[in-house]
């Protein structure tokens, strides 16, 4: 079971006026028997409190996968994807393009998520749109892939390579 910590960014969910709808659904998506949220919480959409608890929390021993939900767009204040890259070593840019090609069907405005995915230390950090729909959307494209991402950080040499 992969340890996965939900950081949900949000001003106004932070404040309370807001319903993290979108951290629930990555906590309904990425559940039990192959997940267990170790750590959750609301920040805002500031710079230095999203790069804090990303590494305070990939450097975590109860934490194996990060995934965030917000603040990706073009908006003054949309600040995660700085956030994320001031914080992993290796950027994976795959996820990330792959999530906005194949989810461009639902919707043209896939084009406009900047969402980022890296690691830091072996913990995986995926950040994503901050809407219920394309957190669904965009973990349906990935989720195939993270149970092989998440052995290969955690393991010096992996022999089986899956098709
Ligand atoms: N990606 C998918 N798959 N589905 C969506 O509905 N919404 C887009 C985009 N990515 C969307 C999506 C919209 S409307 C915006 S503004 C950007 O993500 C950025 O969203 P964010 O600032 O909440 O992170």
């Amino acid at each position: 079971m992969f340890r996965l910590a939900v950081l949900t960014v949000s001003t106004s969910g932070f404040q309370g006026q807001r319903e993290d709808t979108s951290g629930q659904a990555i906590k309904e998506i990425l559940g039990p028997p192959d997940y267990e949220v170790t750590r959750y919480e609301v920040v805002p959409d500031d710079r230095e409190m999203i790069a804090e608890r990303m590494s305070q929390w990939a450097d975590a021993p109860d934490v194996d996968l990060i995934v965030s939900t917000g603040g990706t767009g073009l908006g003054p204040q949309d600040i995660t994807p700085e956030a994320c890259l001031s914080v992993i070593d290796r950027e994976v840019p795959g996820l990330a393009e792959t999530m906005r090609a194949r989810t461009l069907q639902f919707t043209p405005m896939a084009m406009l998520s900047r969402a980022v995915a890296g690691i830091r230390g072996n913990t995986l950090i995926i950040t994503l749109p901050g809407s219920p729909k394309a957190v669904r959307e965009c973990l349906e494209v990935v989720t195939p892939v993270l149970g092989h991402a998440l052995q290969l950080l955690h393991t010096e040499t992996v022999s089986d390579h899956p098709v």
